[in-house]
């Protein structure tokens, strides 16, 4: 059963892609960003220092994920996620739940950073999902605004740079496509028709 990872920026579309794979595929589903805002979301509420990575440390064990609480999207939750994603002893603290998910017989799909670099880099289809900052901030503007949160324009594309910039230029698991990912372009594309080209994409590799 195959193994499929989804990477790509902030805002990009790679979650919705990713679910839609593991629905019509019938394979379990990761959103791995869920992992690094549930210890963001356990520092913040234990009042941690999220500038400190032993404390950031601290808080990636034992997590009691849920994945509906809603506070986990949360604009300072996003932003400790951000910066505590990049400390080597939090990546090392999620990364054993990561590939047990990623090697179960059935197969599965996981989101992320890293997923076709680190976490998985035998998977069967590695997909690299992008969009202009322009386009994945006015996303994030209409995400922000279905969840009835008020925001800016310029900050929210300011914020996209931002956080690019942080993943790319970290030291530890930046993000960049695996030499042997297919990227998908989704400036122009609505999500069916985001979700209809990651299909094709992948049965194309699957020969299936
Ligand atoms: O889509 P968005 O960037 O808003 O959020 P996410 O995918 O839920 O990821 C939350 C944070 O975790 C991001 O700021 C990433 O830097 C980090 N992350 C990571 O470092 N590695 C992953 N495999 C997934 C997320």
């Amino acid at each position: 059963m195959p193994v499929i990872a989804v990477d790509g920026p902030a805002a990009s579309g790679k979650g919705t892609i990713a679910r839609a794979l593991a629905k019509h595929f019938k394979l379990p589903h990761m959103d791995t960003g869920l992992l690094y805002r549930a210890v963001a979301l356990n520092l913040w509420r234990w009042g941690g220092d999220p500038g400190n990575e032993f404390e950031a440390a601290r808080a990636s064990g034992e997590l009691n994920l849920d994945a509906s609480d809603p506070e986990l999207r949360s604009e300072p939750v996003s932003k400790i996620a951000s910066s505590i994603s990049a400390y080597p002893a939090v990546r090392a603290a999620l990364l054993q739940r990561q590939q047990d998910f990623a090697r179960q017989p059935g197969g599965a799909v996981l989101d992320g950073r890293d997923i076709g670099t680190v976490i998985a880099p035998d998977a069967d289809v590695k997909l690299y999902v992008t969009a202009t900052p322009k386009v994945r901030a006015e996303r994030r503007m209409k995400e922000l605004e279905g969840r009835g949160m008020r925001a800016h324009y310029d900050d929210v594309l300011a914020d996209i740079h931002a956080r690019d910039w942080r993943d790319e230029h970290r030291d530890i698991a930046p993000l960049k496509p695996a030499p042997d990912a297919i990227e998908l372009d989704t400036s122009t594309l609505d999500v069916e028709q985001a979700i209809a080209e990651a299909l094709r994409l992948v049965k194309e590799k699957l020969g299936v």
